[in-house]
């Protein structure tokens, strides 16, 4: 198809470090010839940068140096010049604290990368949990045609002819193991037989809703995000997507085209039809603060009283990536949505998402589910408010318990993770089923990064009950793989004196759901005189990026974003000296 070409090689971007004859420019055209591109490598040619989250400790990426490859051959072939650059890897599961204190670091680089190099498009290569986020924060507050390729989800896990999901059966066979009802032996096995392949959780967690989240949005080629990493399929796109971001560059189709209220809209109703990670509300507002607009946490709810949830995928259902793939994909769900979603907004492809999403169609409705017999008529994510949490705090409905949906409790506060650690399975440990789990100081500043702590364990002696889910309340995140009443999110965090900071163990707690409000029940003049009495904890980071985390880092409520990185002030190019 002819594309819409309106800008001249003299206007690219790329042209200001390369064209002049200027000593400057002098220096850019011979290094270039340093590393043995001849002129017509890059004469006239789109710069476009690869932005590769590859390293040797990002298992979910471990393809990606291969993939590249295949994004440089499209390139190549629509006649850009491509420059791999690596940049920060987030490997969820290895990086501590938490990869999302990394985030913000991440968007920072892949930004300011791109500002201060000759490019003029970019491909960013992402798709462990913060890397989408991270990258597309960073090129948008750059603003130059970006395209997304999605590392794409792992094959499904298999252990004793059963299918194992990431994360999910984690945590169910953690519990089992606990409770003495699988071996040690059967341990190992499932260690061996969960993750066996390169991409990311094939459950519906964090990496596979933000994926599913970026190609809504428009910056990826149509049903990227769901294809499975190893499928000779993956390839192909990654080549196209090469292909697509030359043309992008010529027709100078940029996030602002892209990134629109229409398309956030679009976003949040996909991730409420996906059953999709708690993680997402977060991502979400700070990519929209980028673009300058403001979602409030209400509008996810209001978003998801209409719309259903459609995808039957784990942890909440039955299904893995895989299946969902091949059910259609993500791009089958869209057209499933098609009278929900604004169809007319734009994407990558120079095409309108309807025209995007036209061919596809749904082959196992088990999986993905037609409008008219969703799993739930409503999204199943709600915003609970409440003396514990007045910014906010979030739970996952589609994943908990409905018989603890509404539930009065004791309160047991742990202060810390390894507080809870060292006395979860104390069998002197006064608690109940009907007990109400506190995890505090494991939010934005007091994680740091929200580590996804939010599905804290069930004591040891609960477990050897039958116990399988209790009420849990913190200022944490959860894996998007995990599954449990948890409350999560509370705003503001406990480490600068939210009110979970004042909670006592013994105090009640009570959750109602369908009224939204997450209180703890003692009086407003018992909790002024606990916070006349509450500390601030001394700082952990005397120096360094966690220094400039902890000063700038935003609450959950606003999407952990740095304060100076938030909204969409132009920055300057910098002069080519
Ligand atoms: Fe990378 Fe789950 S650990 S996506």
């Amino acid at each position: 198809m002819p594309i819409n070409k309106i800008k001249e090689a003299t206007q690219l971007r790329s042209h200001r470090w390369f064209g002049p004859e200027s000593l400057r420019a002098f220096g850019h055209r011979s290094r270039a010839l340093q590393m043995g591109f001849s002129r017509r490598d890059y004469e006239g040619k789109p710069v476009i940068a690869i932005l590769n989250t590859w390293s040797e400790l990002s298992h979910c990426h471990s393809h990606f140096r291969e993939r590249a490859q295949d994004v440089k051959r499209g390139i190549w072939q629509a006649g850009g010049f491509p420059v791999e650059i690596p940049v920060m890897s987030l490997a969820e599961v290895y990086q501590k604290p938490s990869t999302m204190m990394y985030r913000n670091l991440l968007s920072m680089e892949t930004e300011e990368i791109l500002r201060s190099y000759p490019i003029d498009g970019c491909v960013l290569m992402g798709g462990c949990d913060k890397t989408p986020p991270g990258l597309l924060m960073g090129a948008l507050s750059m603003g130059l045609p970006t395209i997304f390729v999605p590392a794409g989800p792992m094959l499904r896990g298999n252990w004793h002819g059963k299918t194992l999901g990431s994360g999910s059966d984690v945590w169910k066979y953690w519990d089992e193991l606990r409770a003495g009802n699988i071996t040690k032996e059967d341990w190992h096995d499932i260690e061996e037989g969960i993750a066996r392949s390169a991409g990311t959780c094939m459950t519906m967690g964090t990496a596979s809703t933000m994926t599913g989240i970026l190609e809504t949005l428009g910056f990826t080629l149509p049903n990227a995000s769901t294809i499975p990493a190893p499928d000779s399929n993956h390839p192909r796109m990654a080549s196209d997507s090469g292909r697509r971001i030359v043309e992008m560059v010529w027709e100078d189709l940029t996030p602002k085209n892209i990134l629109t209220w229409t398309s956030i809209e679009n976003a949040i109703r996909v991730l409420m039809a996906l059953g999709g990670s708690t993680n997402a509300l977060i991502h979400l507002i700070a990519i929209a603060k980028r673009a300058g607009f403001e979602l409030p946490l209400e509008l996810f709810e209001k978003i998801g009283k209409t719309t259903p949830y459609l995808v039957n995928m784990r942890p909440a259902g039955k299904y893995l990536m895989e299946d969902f793939h091949y059910a259609g994909g993500l791009a089958a769900l869209l057209q499933v949505m098609r009278p929900l979603l604004n169809i007319e907004a734009m994407t990558c492809t120079g095409k309108s998402l309807g025209e995007n999403i036209k061919r596809f169609k749904v082959f196992n409705n088990d999986v993905i589910k037609p409008l008219d017999e969703p799993i739930l008529a409503e999204g199943g994510l709600i915003i609970l408010k409440g003396n514990l949490a007045p910014n906010g705090a979030v739970i996952k409905t589609s994943a908990a318990s409905a018989s603890l949906l509404k539930h009065k409790g004791k309160a047991i506060v742990f202060e810390n993770y390894s507080d809870m650690e060292r006395r979860l399975d104390d069998p002197e440990l006064d608690v109940e089923p009907s007990s109400i789990l506190v995890l505090r100081n494991s939010g934005p500043q007091g994680g740091p990064g929200m580590p996804e702590w939010g599905m804290l364990p069930i004591p040891k002696k609960l477990l050897k009950q039958g116990v399988r889910d209790m009420v849990r309340i913190s200022d944490a995140r959860m894996s998007g793989t995990s599954y449990g009443t948890c409350v999560l999110h509370v705003s503001p965090e406990s480490w600068i004196g939210g009110p979970l900071a004042l909670v006592k163990s013994g105090d009640i707690i009570e959750l109602d759901a369908k009224k939204r409000e997450i209180n703890v029940l003692i009086s407003h003049a018992e909790l002024d005189k606990r916070r006349t009495v509450w500390r601030p904890q001394i700082k952990k980071f005397p120096r360094g990026y966690g220094q400039l985390f902890s000063q700038h880092v935003q609450q959950a409520h606003e999407g952990c974003d740095f304060d100076f990185l938030s909204g969409n002030a132009a920055v300057d190019e910098p002069e080519i000296h």
